[in-house]
C-alpha cells in the first residue's frame, strides 16, 4: 500500500517509505545521482534518484523529465538540513518513480519574464512559488476573516450580485443586460445587509464586488472580493472597537500559520507583529493639519505639490502614505466631509458637512483597506440625501422600509481582501493578490 503524503507533513514521516504526488519545477545533478524538486501544492521538496537504488529504466527516464512533468515518487524520508524547499530540510531516497505525463516545454522558465507574458500565462504563473505563497495568505485571510465572524455571533448572509441601483456611486457601475432592462453589478452587498441586520443582528456578506474604475493603478481591480459586516445598534465607536479587534486576529493568524509563505515572499513581519489594538483614531480634520505639517517641513517641491489638499477632498494615495507613515499601525481617519463618502452616511451631530465614516488605513504605505461607516437610521433624512444625490427614489423604496420599521442605529464596513492581502504580503501590486484578476486591461485568461 502506497503511503501518499502532503509535503507540508514531511516532517512526520522521517525514517518512513512514503509516496509524494507533484510536478518537477527543477532538476539537477549528473551521472549516477539526480536530485529532483517536487512541488505537490502544499509545499516542495526534493527526491534523490540515485542509480543503485532504481530500476534502471526508471532512473533513465527521471533523468531525461521535463520540467512540470507530472509524477508519483516512492521513497524514504530523510532528514537533511541542507535540502531545499518548503518548509525544507527534507528529502526523499527515491525508491519508485512514476512519471504521470512528461510536460511539453514549458514557457515560464526560471529566466525574468515581463509582467505582461507572466498576466497573458496566469493560468501558468500561479505555481510559480511567489504566486504560491501570496495565494496560500489569501485562503489563510479568508478562512480567518469567516472564523472571527463566526465566532463572534456573525452569520454569513449571500447578498445578490445583480442589483437594480448604485450601492457606491455612480461612476463606476458595470451594466447588465437583464432581459431588456438595465441591472448593474454589485459594487457592495451592503444594502442588503442592512435588512438582513433586522432579521439576524449580526451578519456578514463575503462576495465578488464590481467596480468599473477607470482608474490603473496598483492598488485597483475591476472585480474584487470584499468582506462586509453589519451590526444592529453599533456606533461608530463600537465599530472602530470591533474592527481593530478583527483586524488584530486576521494579521495575527496569518502570522502563525504562514510563516513558510511569508519567508518565501521575504517579507518583513516586524510591523505586522505589532498589529494588536488599540489603532490610532484620528478625525480628517486632524489629518489635514498633519498633512499641512508634512508639508511644511518637505524640501521637495513635487512632494509638497503632491500633498496639497483642500478641506471637502478625499485622500489620495500621497496623502495615505504621509499619514501612515507617522504610525507604526494601521490607523483609522473618521468624520470626513460627507460630499466625498457615500449618501447613506450618517451625519456628524450638528455638523451636517461631516458624516460618521472610517476608513482603515494600512501601515507602509498600503492604503486604505476598510471603508465604513454608521448608516443613516432616519427615513425623511435618508430620503433628502437619496434626492441630493439624484438617485432613483424608485429603486430605494425597499432600503427606506428599513427605515420605517424598527430602524436602530447600525454601522459597517467592508474589507478589501486583495488591498488587504497586496499589505500583508509586502508585494508591490494588487493584481498578484487574486488568482485570475480582472483590471482597465485584462480579463483573460
Ligand atoms: O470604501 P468602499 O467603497 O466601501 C463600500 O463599498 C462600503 N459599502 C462597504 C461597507 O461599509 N459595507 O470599499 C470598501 C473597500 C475599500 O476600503 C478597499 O479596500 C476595497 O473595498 N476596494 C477596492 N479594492 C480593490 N480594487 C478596487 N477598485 C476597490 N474599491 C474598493
Ligand atoms: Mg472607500
Amino acid at each position: 500500500m502506497s503511503n501518499i503524503v502532503s509535503i507540508q507533513n514531511i516532517a512526520d514521516y522521517v525514517g518512513q517509505t512514503v509516496t509524494v504526488q507533484g510536478w518537477l519545477y527543477a532538476k539537477t545533478g549528473k551521472g549516477k545521482i539526480q536530485f529532483l524538486q517536487i512541488r505537490d501544492g502544499t509545499g516542495a521538496m526534493q527526491a534523490i534518484l540515485f542509480k543503485p537504488n532504481l530500476p534502471l529504466e526508471v532512473f533513465e527516464a527521471g533523468k531525461r523529465l521535463t520540467q512540470e512533468s507530472a509524477l508519483i515518487v516512492t521513497g524514504e524520508v530523510k532528514q537533511n538540513d541542507r535540502a531545499p524547499g518548503i518548509p525544507g530540510g527534507y528529502e526523499i531516497d527515491a525508491s519508485d518513480l512514476k512519471i504521470v505525463q512528461e510536460s511539453a516545454e514549458y514557457p515560464i522558465t526560471p529566466k525574468e519574464h515581463g509582467v505582461e507574458f507572466l498576466m497573458e500565462n496566469r493560468h501558468l504563473w500561479i505555481r510559480s512559488r511567489l504566486q504560491w505563497a501570496i495565494l496560500r495568505i489569501r485562503a489563510t485571510v479568508m478562512r480567518a476573516c469567516r472564523d472571527w465572524l463566526d465566532n463572534h455571533g456573525y452569520i454569513e448572509m449571500s447578498t445578490p450580485i445583480l442589483t437594480p441601483a448604485a450601492g457606491e456611486g455612480t461612476s463606476t457601475l458595470f451594466e447588465v443586460d437583464y432581459f431588456g432592462d438595465t441591472v448593474y453589478l454589485a459594487q457592495t452587498g451592503q444594502l442588503y445587509n442592512e435588512a438582513n441586520i433586522y432579521s439576524f443582528g449580526k451578519v456578514y456578506c463575503f462576495g465578488p464586488t464590481f467596480r468599473a474604475e477607470k482608474s490603473k493603478t496598483r492598488r485597483h481591480v475591476t472585480e474584487f472580493w470584499m468582506l462586509e459586516p453589519e451590526m444592529a445598534f453599533f456606533d461608530l465607536d463600537d465599530l472602530m472597537d470591533m474592527e481593530e479587534e478583527f483586524m488584530s486576529y486576521v494579521v495575527q493568524r496569518v502570522l502563525a500559520e504562514r510563516t513558510d509563505e511569508l519567508k518565501v515572499l521575504e517579507r518583513d513581519t516586524t510591523m505586522l507583529e505589532k498589529v494588536k489594538p488599540p489603532f490610532p483614531r484620528i478625525s480628517y480634520d486632524e489629518a489635514l493639519e498633519k498633512l499641512e505639517k508634512i508639508r511644511a517641513e518637505t524640501d521637495d517641491p513635487e512632494h509638497k505639490e503632491l500633498l496639497k489638499i483642500e478641506w471637502g477632498e478625499d485622500f489620495g494615495s500621497p496623502h495615505e502614505t504621509a499619514l501612515t507613515q507617522l504610525y507604526d499601525k494601521p490607523i483609522f481617519v473618521y468624520g470626513f466631509p460627507s460630499q466625498c463618502k457615500a449618501f447613506y452616511m450618517e451625519p456628524w451631530p450638528n455638523r451636517p458637512e461631516v458624516c460618521k465614516s472610517v476608513d482603515m488605513l494600512a501601515p507602509e504605505g498600503y492604503g486604505e483597506i476598510t471603508g465604513g461607516s454608521e448608516r443613516i437610521s432616519d427615513p425623511d433624512l435618508l430620503l433628502k440625501r437619496i434626492h441630493e444625490e439624484n438617485l432613483p427614489e424608485e429603486a430605494f423604496q425597499w432600503y427606506l422600509d428599513l427605515r420605517r420599521y424598527g430602524s436602530v442605529p447600525h454601522s459597517g464596513f467592508g474589507l478589501g481582501i486583495e488591498r488587504a492581502i497586496t499589505w500583508l504580503t509586502g508585494i508591490h501590486h494588487i493584481r498578484e493578490t487574486n488568482p485570475f484578476p480582472r483590471t482597465l486591461g485584462r480579463v483573460y485568461p
